[in-house]
This record gives structure tokens, sequence and C-alpha cells, in this order.
């Protein structure tokens, strides 16, 4: 047969295009850089739920971060994204970022309404709105790649499973659901105890 000389640069096109993915493939996703703006980050619910918190992966591979979630692993994919409430974030960037943080960037956002904006980002030196350091309550969790949860060394935060389900399930920028009793009952011990610390003047 012969091969047109259109159909023969369609032909090599497609066998550039399909050698330059599998090598794109090859390298993986550690090479990849990951960019994150405010549109990186949106309802916590549309992430995936493992155990008290959600995960997900800008860089698209969704299911290895779930893997390592629920594995506990030492080392997550780059391109994770782990949260626990709305307004925080740990987002695994490229390797060498920070060697310090297992090149976890830390995220302070603030949401309004649909809106999410970045606060305040970086590594080692992001504090909460509480003035906690990110790090040094994470740090202690390093053999599991800085995730805390409740079991993993790290200082305690007041916040109960059952106040992190309530604020999880009223994150403004999801479709409303209804709170069970004690969602309702946990939200009201958390305005009361965040009216308590207050700075009072
Ligand atoms: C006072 C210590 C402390 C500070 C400060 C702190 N965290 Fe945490 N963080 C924890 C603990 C403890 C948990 C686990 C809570 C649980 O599962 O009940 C947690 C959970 C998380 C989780 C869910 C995954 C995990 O590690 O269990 C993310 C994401 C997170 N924190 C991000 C941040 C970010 C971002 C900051 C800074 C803006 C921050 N944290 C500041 C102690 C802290």
């Amino acid at each position: 047969m012969k091969l047109s000389p259109f159909r023969l640069l369609a032909a090599l096109g497609a066998a550039s295009v399909l050698g330059l993915s599998s090598s794109a493939q090859d390298a993986g996703n550690s090479t990849r850089k990951v960019t994150v703006t405010d549109a990186s980050f949106d309802c916590i619910r549309d992430l995936k739920p493992v155990r008290g918190y959600y995960v997900g992966n800008l860089l698209g591979d969704v299911d290895a971060t779930v893997k390592a979630a629920e594995a506990s692993s030492s080392s997550y994919p780059v391109g994770s994204v782990v949260q626990l409430v709305p307004t925080e974030a740990m987002v695994k960037r490229e390797a060498g970022y920070s060697p310090e943080t297992n090149d976890w960037e830390f995220f302070e956002l603030t949401v309004t309404g649909k809106t999410t904006t970045i606060h305040v980002h970086g590594s080692t030196e992001v504090v909460n709105r509480f003035g906690g350091n990110c790090l040094s309550c994470h740090a202690p969790a390093k053999k599991f790649d800085m995730i805390c949860e409740q079991t993993h060394g790290c200082s305690p935060i007041p916040i109960t499973p059952v106040m992190a389900k309530a604020i999880q399930n009223t994150d403004s920028r999801c479709e409303p659901v209804a709170l069970p009793p004690e969602q309702v009952e946990a939200l009201k011990q958390l305005q009361a105890m965040l009216g308590a610390a207050a700075p009072k003047q």
C-alpha cells in the first residue's frame, strides 16, 4: 500500500505524540511541578474521605494518594492534598521543595461563601490563626509523612473528631447537608470555645 505524504506525516505525528506521552509517564509525577492557586481548593467533601480527613491529588493521581493515606505511608505522592478542615491544607510539592517539611507546603485558607483565597502558605514558617506553627505540631509524625491523626505523636488540637465532621459538613462551598444532633452540639461547643479564646480587647 502506498502511503500519501499526508498520511505519512499524520502517522509520524501520532507516533511522536505517543512517544512523548510515554516518556512523561516514565518520568513519573515526582518530577512534575505542582502549581497551587486559589482554584486548587474547593468543597472539602469533593475530596476522598480517609478515616477522619480528606485527600486528593492536584496532578490527578488520586488513587495513589488514597492508597498512601490508607496505608499510613511514610511518603505521599507528589501533588497530594490533605485537609481536615476547609481552612487548612497540606500539598505535597515536587522533590526538593523543602527537606524540613518532607516537601509539604502548608496552607491557611480563607473560605467566604463559595470562594477560597490562600491567606498564608509556605514551608517551615506557616502559622495558623491561633499562632501555632504547622510544622512544629506536625513534625513528630515524620515517619507518617507528617500526617498527625490522633495517634502519630503530634501535639493535640482541641477539635474532636465529631467537631471536625461538623466543620466538614458545614463547608459553605459544598451543597448543604442536614447535621445529626451530635454534630449540631459539637458546633455549639466549638463556638463557645472560639468565643472564649477570642482576644478580650
Ligand atoms: C497545635 C498543633 C497543630 C498545629 C499548630 C497545626 N496542626 Fe494540623 N493537625 C494537628 C493534629 C493533632 C491533627 C490531627 C487531628 C485529628 O485527626 O483529630 C492535625 C491534622 C491536620 C491535617 C489532617 C491530616 C493529619 O495530619 O492528620 C492537616 C491537613 C493539617 N492538620 C494541616 C495543618 C496546617 C496547614 C497547619 C498550619 C496552618 C496546621 N495543621 C497546624 C496538630 C496541629
